[in-house]
This record gives C-alpha cells, structure tokens and sequence, in this order.
C-alpha cells in the first residue's frame, strides 16, 4: 500500500483522504492550523491516518496531494518535495480563492504554478475536475460499467504511471492528456471541467459517470 502525504485536508483533500483509507493506503494530513486542528479528523478516518505538519506530510508520502487554495502556493514546502511526485489538484479562481498577481500578470499560467514553484517534484495534474461530494459517488471498482476517467496530466511518465494507479485504487480510470500544459484543456471553464455536472451545470444534482470516450470529447484533443 502506498502512503500518500497531503498538505491540505480541506473539502477535496478530505474527500480523497477518505477513499484513501477506504482503499486502505496510509495517509498523513497537513493543514495551515497544525496537527491538533486535525485531531478529529484523524479519529474519523481510523488508524490509517495520521495528522503531521505540511512539511512532514510531503515527507512522508510516496505522493503528495497539494490541495489548498491556490493563493496559499509560497507555502507548499519546496525542498521535502524535491524527487517526489505531486498531485496537483488546484484551479485557479481568484474571485473565490484570491488573486495570484504573478498569474494576473501573465508571468505564469494557472495550471504551471505548482511546478514553477517545486521545479525538482514531478507534478501531475488530477482530481481538478471533480467536485469534492462527487467523489464518493462515481467511485466504482474497476471494470464497472460506469466507472468514470479522470484527466491527468504531467511531464514525468513514471510519475503519471503511479498517479494512475493511485487513481485506480480510488475507484476511477486515469486519462493521460499528456504533458503538464495539456491540462488547459481540462482547466476551469472548460467542458472536461464540467464532466460530471448534470446538463444544468448543477453541483447540488447526482453527478454523471463519464467514461474515457466521452471525456476525450470533451477534452477536445487534437
Ligand atoms: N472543492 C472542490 O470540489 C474542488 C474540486 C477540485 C479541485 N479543487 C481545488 O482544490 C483546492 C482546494 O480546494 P478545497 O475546496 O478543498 O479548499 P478548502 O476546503 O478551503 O480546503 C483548503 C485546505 O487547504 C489548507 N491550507 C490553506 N492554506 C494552507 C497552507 N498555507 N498550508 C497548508 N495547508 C493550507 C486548509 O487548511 P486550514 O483549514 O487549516 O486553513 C484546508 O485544509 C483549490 O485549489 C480548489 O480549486 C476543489
């Protein structure tokens, strides 16, 4: 089983964590509050679970999940990170979130932040397409028939190859898009983005499976 580090235990960092343990891998859970603000959590996700701070978890894992808001970049911990592979799960949205100026300047893409900033772990995008209460839902063992793929994307394909299989452990198909900037076509405001929403576009509505064929067009691939 793998340990899977996670600096942020929010909304889909805690959904993660959750299939995480329920496909019975180790995990270590970071947040900006400390270890003590994650007590409970620890007690509800069981034995599997154990509460570290952000540097300790990227330590700790054999991959690491980034999942903060995207303002709070600066503050993923660089050199634990160095050689590792890093589960980017961040969409930039700065009317929720908070402006990133470096973005807003266009000195960087949205969707490269996590790499420029850990430019020694081998980052791949994924997880950045579900909402958080869907997770759990389209979760399916494999070979089901509405089992749903997710996009991934990423430069390192021995990192991408474990992402998969995390991936596959949690109840999904990975996708692989291709290289880190591929992952534009899975970005916010993009139909693969909106894969699993209802035709209203409504989160609060049972999400829908989407199978490889279907999200390759939404994806719109070339
Ligand atoms: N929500 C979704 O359904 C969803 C789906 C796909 C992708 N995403 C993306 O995933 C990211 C996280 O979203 P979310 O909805 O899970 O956010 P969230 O519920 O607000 O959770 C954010 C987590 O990040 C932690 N955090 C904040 N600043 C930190 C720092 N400097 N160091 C370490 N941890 C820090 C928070 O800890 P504290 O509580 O201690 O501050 C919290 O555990 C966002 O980029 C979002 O766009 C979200």
């Amino acid at each position: 089983m793998t340990t899977i580090g996670f600096i942020g235990t929010g909304r889909i960092g805690g959904a993660l964590a959750q299939l995480a343990v329920d496909a019975g891998h180790h995990i270590v859970l970071s947040n900006s509050r400390g270890p003590q603000s994650l007590h409970d959590t620890v007690a509800r996700l069981g034995p599997h679970a154990r509460a570290a701070t952000t540097t300790e978890a990227a330590a700790a894992g054999d991959l690491v999940v980034v999942s903060i808001p995207v303002r709070a970049w600066r503050q993923v911990p660089a050199a634990p990170l160095r050689g590792r592979t890093v589960v980017d799960t961040l969409n930039y949205d700065p009317d929720r979130q908070g402006a990133v100026p470096e973005i807003e300047a266009g000195t960087v893409a949205p969707y490269l932040l996590l790499q420029d900033h850990l430019p020694d772990a081998y980052v791949v995008k994924a997880f950045s397409t579900v909402f958080f209460q869907h997770l759990p839902q389209l979760a399916r063992p494999a070979g089901a028939p509405d089992r749903s793929a997710l996009p991934i994307a990423g430069d390192h394909p021995p990192a991408k190859t474990a992402v998969a299989a995390l991936i596959d452990s949690l109840g999904f198909d990975a996708y692989d898009v291709g290289p880190l900037t591929e992952s534009r076509r899975f970005a916010p405001g993009t139909p693969a983005q909106l894969a699993h929403l209802d035709p209203d576009g409504m989160f609060a509505a049972p999400p829908r499976p989407a199978s490889a064929t279907e999200l390759a067009r939404l994806l719109d691939l070339p």
